[in-house]
């Protein structure tokens, strides 16, 4: 059975990210995957320490909850990345977990050894929200981190969904066409 790993990066439960990371999970199921969904939030994860721990080994010397889930990425067929806009990136707790995955870079730039379990890369997808309204360059510090980590995890960046002027909690679930995509989307992933 396919697997999709979800990641939930919004402190927020039930806000405007994780209804639509819910719908793309849907879809995903609908697909006959199966989903395991992170929730960042609940995990307790240390920010990196540049210690430079990982270069020998390609493992991450810091002991929290970050190391049951290097395992679920490694031998996922499909990601799925969900977070809100904060200050122009994504959420602290995502970047904690994206930072915490520089043990992918190190295998890969130092010691030049496969990141991903098994041939090939994984699909990937981003979801994230915002208050603002509008704005060229609104999701761009989001989609240029979530690239930067799709990409030294080998996951192939299949599309996002950018979901504006919502700042309330559930207030996304006025944008009926934003929800069937994210279903859509997930239903999609493995399919790319
Ligand atoms: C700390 C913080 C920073 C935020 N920064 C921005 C921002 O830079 N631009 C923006 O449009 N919205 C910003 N927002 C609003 C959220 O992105 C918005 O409410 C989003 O829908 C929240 O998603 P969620 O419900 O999944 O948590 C910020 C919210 C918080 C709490």
């Amino acid at each position: 059975m396919k697997k999709v790993v979800a990641i939930f990066g919004s402190p927020r439960v039930n806000g405007n990210s994780d209804i639509l990371l819910n719908q793309a999970i849907k879809g995903a199921e609908a697909s006959g995957a199966k989903v395991e969904k992170i929730v960042i939030r609940d995990l307790q994860i240390a920010p990196c320490n540049a210690c430079d721990g990982c270069f020998e080994k390609g493992t991450c010397v810091i002991y929290d909850d970050v190391q049951q889930i290097y395992s679920h990425l490694v031998d996922a067929d499909g990601i799925i990345v969900a977070s809100p806009v904060y200050f122009m990136s994504v959420s602290a707790q995502l970047k904690a977990f994206i930072d915490r995955c520089q043990p992918f870079w190190a295998k890969k730039y130092i010691l030049h050894l496969p990141v991903r379990k098994g041939m090939g890369s994984a699909n990937g997808f981003l979801i994230a929200t915002a208050a603002r309204n509008a704005g060229d360059d609104l999701f761009a510090g989001v989609i240029k981190t979530i690239k930067a980590f799709f990409h030294v995890l080998d996951i192939k960046y299949t599309g996002e969904i950018l979901c504006c002027g919502v700042e309330e909690k559930g207030m996304v679930n006025m944008k009926r066409d934003l929800l069937q995509r994210a279903f859509d989307a997930g239903k999609q992933l493995l399919t790319w």
